[in-house]
C-alpha cells in the first residue's frame, strides 16, 4: 500500500493488536503514544515479528494541542503520506460525574474526540489517492449511560461525526467506526468483564478477532462495525426500547462501577 497507516493508541491493548494485524498485511506504520519507550518497544518487537516491515513513530500526548502540531510537524518534515487512519487512542474512565475534576474531564474529552477530529482533518491534508478512516469507538455509545456519561457521550459523538464525515468523502475515502463491547486488553478491563458475569462474557470479544472485524469491515467500507453477535442483538434492543428504560437499567447495574487506569501524564 503506498503512504503510511498512522496507528494512534498503538502502544496500548487494542492498538498493538491493530499494528501487528496491518504489519501482516503489508501496511508502513507510523507510530504514536504517549511514551517513546513503549513507542521503541514495540517497533522492536514488530520488526521481531514481520521482517519486512517498515514502522515510524512519534510520541504525543494527543490531549495536548502543541504536541499534536508536533506529531503533525515531524510527520510533514520526514515527508510521509498517509493512507488511512487508524485512531484506537481512548481512555476510558468510568466515574460518577460529581467524581470528576475539570482536568480529568478535559483529558477524557480531547483524548477522545477533539484529538480524533484534529488528527482526522491532518490526516486528509497527508492523504494518498486512496485513503480510509477507521476509528475505535464503543458499545458504550449505543445508549446514554449514567456513571460512564462522558465516555459514551464522546464515543457517540465520534460515531455521529465520523458518519457525517464519511457522507462528505463518498467516493474518495473509506470511513469506518468499529463498537467493540468488552475487550480483555488490560488487567482491570478483564477483573470488569469478570464482574459482569454471564453479559461481560457474552459481549467480551478477544483483540485479535475485534480487530480482524474491524478491518475487514473497513475494507468493505462498512459505517459501523459491531464484532460479536451479543452486541449487535445489544445493539438492536437499544434501538427499540425506550431511552428512559435503558437509563435506568444502565444506574442500577453500572452506579457502584468504577475504572480510572489514566491520570494526566502517567499510569
Ligand atoms: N478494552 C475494551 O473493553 C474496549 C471496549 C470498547 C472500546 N474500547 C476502546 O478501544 C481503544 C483502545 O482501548 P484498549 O482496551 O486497548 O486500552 P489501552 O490499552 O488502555 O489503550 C489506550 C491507548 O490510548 C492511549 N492514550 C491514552 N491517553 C492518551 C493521550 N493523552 N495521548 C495519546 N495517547 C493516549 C494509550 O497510550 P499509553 O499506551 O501511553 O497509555 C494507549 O495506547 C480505546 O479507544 C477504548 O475506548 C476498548
Amino acid at each position: 500500500m503506498e503512504g503510511y497507516t498512522l496507528v494512534t493508541g498503538a502502544t496500548g491493548g487494542l492498538g498493538e493488536e491493530f499494528c501487528r494485524q496491518l504489519a501482516a498485511r503489508g501496511d508502513r506504520l507510523f507510530l504514536t503514544g504517549r511514551s517513546p519507550e513503549r513507542l521503541a518497544a514495540l517497533s522492536g518487537r514488530l520488526a521481531a515479528e514481520f521482517h519486512a516491515v517498515q514502522t515510524d513513530f512519534f510520541p504525543c500526548m494527543l490531549d495536548d494541542e502543541k504536541q499534536r502540531a508536533a506529531l503533525f510537524a515531524d510527520i510533514d518534515a520526514k515527508g510521509v503520506r498517509i493512507s488511512r487512519l487508524v485512531y484506537v487512542a481512548g481512555v476510558d474512565t468510568q466515574l460518577a460525574f460529581e467524581k470528576y475534576d475539570q482536568q480529568k474531564l478535559l483529558f477524557q474529552t480531547r483524548v477522545n474526540f477533539e484529538a480524533a477530529v484534529s488528527t482526522a482533518r491532518y490526516a486528509m491534508e497527508r492523504r494518498t489517492q486512496d485513503f480510509g478512516i477507521l476509528v475505535v469507538g464503543s458499545m458504550s455509545s449505543a445508549c446514554p449511560m449514567p456513571y460512564f456519561a462522558l465516555y459514551s457521550a464522546t464515543k457517540i459523538a465520534i460515531c455521529y461525526f465520523f458518519s457525517a464525515l464519511r457522507t462528505e468523502l463518498k467516493g474518495s475515502a473509506k470511513v469506518t467506526v468499529v463498537m467493540p463491547g468488552g475487550v480483555p486488553t488490560r488487567p482491570d478491563i478483564i477483573e470488569d468483564i469478570k464482574r459482569q458475569g454471564l453479559k461481560g462474557r457474552l459481549s467480551a470479544k478477544p483483540k485479535a478477532f475485534v480487530v480482524k472485524k474491524a478491518l475487514a469491515g473497513a475494507e468493505k467500507n462498512k459505517r459501523i462495525v459491531i464484532p460479536g453477535l451479543f452486541n449487535k442483538f445489544t445493539y438492536f434492543i437499544t434501538k427499540i426500547v425506550p431511552v428512559s428504560w435503558q437509563t435506568a437499567f444502565v444506574a442500577k447495574h453500572w452506579s457502584g462501577r468504577e475504572k480510572d487506569a489514566f491520570t494526566r501524564r502517567d499510569r
